[in-house]
């Protein structure tokens, strides 16, 4: 298994272009299972994840051409409705082949996902919304057996905002027989990208961008093509490294308005930000001040930069929270901070983290994509060297993140079957 040594204490200096958004290519790819028609997407990100749907689609009967930069799927026909364990295991997000495939063939076998580094992540809103669709759906043997004639629309309400449930719902609603109602929809850029995606393939979308869609179904889908929007979360990773590093660094073709709460956290740390057009830069303070940070649904503070931020906040100078309203139990990072020197406390959903001068490098070991992340972040401060295991979490989510790094001057090198 590779693993990557890092060796700390350079300020990260220069340009980084941000790769297209993995959250959004994701359920993009799967839109492909609603039409026979071709579908054309660039800047889809090269990562784990985006070759293990290659796969699953693949087997599922979708021809998927990639070529300078460009991704062509289509659906003309499928096998069988299946998206197996074995797939889906290595990857939550296969869940989201469930609504197209019940949109347009009438039936679906999806192995559930089971749960993750940091515990339990159900489905009960994707399977409850299919339902209020009008499809039968049950459980048998791990997997969600779904059929129906043809679905119909409804009006639905999320308890909680789930970007998973929306764009599913999303995506059967598509050509559900008249119009759904998703009240409590999330609001993420990438389902904005996913509702605009479908619009641009014939559905009709009101309330994009908004907790309130109104999707008006339809069977006369078109061909369509899109550029994958820029990873807010790859964005947001590279940016606290500068703050961390005592850098200066600006990420380029990113969507700034997509980064608000982050930027807003990097200066209240005492960073000095620059927002442009298509680009942010941040230089780094002399020492980072201490914050309260609590994630939330966009557009608050992503959880998927939470282990990042304890990452950084674990060198600032005082005690800093993190509470995570998302994930209660998202703190797999925090045993292997420690070991890098951190003083982390965690309890319930919050973590208290009393900044020390320094880290220490040591072996640390990877337990999820993000807490991966933010080991990586730890390791570019340390004193000496760090050594992170298990990074194939890593490579399902950033796209040539070693090099990018090397790029901006940092001491990091894969070692490949360490
Ligand atoms: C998406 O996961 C992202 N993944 C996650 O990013 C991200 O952490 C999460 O949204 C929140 O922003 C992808 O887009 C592929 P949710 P998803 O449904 O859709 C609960 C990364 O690092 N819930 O919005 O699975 C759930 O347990 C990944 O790139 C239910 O209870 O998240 C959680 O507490 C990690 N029942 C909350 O809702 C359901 O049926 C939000 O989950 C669905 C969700």
């Amino acid at each position: 298994m590779d693993k990557l040594r890092i060796r700390g204490g350079r300020p990260l200096e220069g340009e980084v272009r941000i790769s297209g958004a993995k959250n959004a290519a994701l359920p993009i790819m799967c839109a492909a299972l609603l039409s026979a028609e071709p579908l054309s997407v660039t800047n889809v990100p090269r990562l784990m994840d985006t070759s293990t749907l290659t796969k699953l689609l693949g087997q599922l009967g979708v021809e998927v051409k990639r070529s300078d930069g460009r991704m062509v799927l289509q659906a003309k026909t499928i096998s069988r409705p299946v998206a197996p364990y074995e797939l889906v295991k290595t990857m939550r997000a296969s869940v989201y082949v469930l609504g197209p495939l019940l949109a347009r063939f009438g039936e679906a076998r999806v192995s559930l996902p089971g749960g993750c580094a940091w515990g339990p992540r159900p489905v009960d809103l994707h399977i409850r919304g299919m339902q209020q669709l009008g499809a039968e759906v049950e459980i048998e043997h791990g997997y969600i057996v779904a059929r129906c004639d043809k679905l119909k629309g409804a009006t639905l309400s999320f308890e909680i905002s789930s970007v998973g449930a929306t764009g599913n719902i999303l995506m059967a609603a598509a050509m559900a027989q008249g119009k759904t109602i998703i009240e409590n929809a999330a609001c993420e850029p990438e389902i904005e990208a996913l509702a605009e995606f479908l619009a641009s393939m014939g559905v009709g979308i009101e309330g994009v961008g908004t907790s309130r869609l109104a999707v008006t179904g339809t069977d006369r889908l078109h061909p369509a093509d899109a550029s994958m929007i820029p990873d807010r979360i790859e964005a947001g990773t590279f940016l606290a490294a500068a703050a961390m590093t005592g850098g200066d660094v600006e990420v380029t073709s990113v969507t700034p308005g997509h980064l608000d709460a982050v930027i807003g956290k990097l200066e209240e740390a005492g960073a000095d930000v620059l927002v442009h057009e298509r680009s942010v830069r941040v230089r780094a303070p002399e020492r980072l001040n201490p914050l309260r940070v609590t994630t939330a649904p966009y557009p608050g503070f992503p959880t998927d930069m939470q282990a990042q931020f304890m990452a950084l906040l674990s060198i600032a100078s005082g005690t800093s929270t993190i509470t995570d309203t998302i994930y209660q139990d998202r703190f797999t990072h925090v045993a292997e901070l420690q070991r890098l020197g951190a003083d982390i406390r965690v309890e319930g959903n919050t973590a208290t983290i009393h900044g020390v001068p320094s880290l220490s490098g040591a072996p640390v070991m990877a337990t999820d994509l993000r807490a991966s992340a933010a080991l990586i972040l730890a390791g570019l401060v340390a004193k000496s060297e760090t050594r992170v295991s298990r990074i194939y979490h890593l490579d399902r989510g950033y796209e040539r993140i070693e090099e990018k790094l090397q790029g901006l001057g940092a001491a990091i090198r894969r070692v490949r079957g360490a």
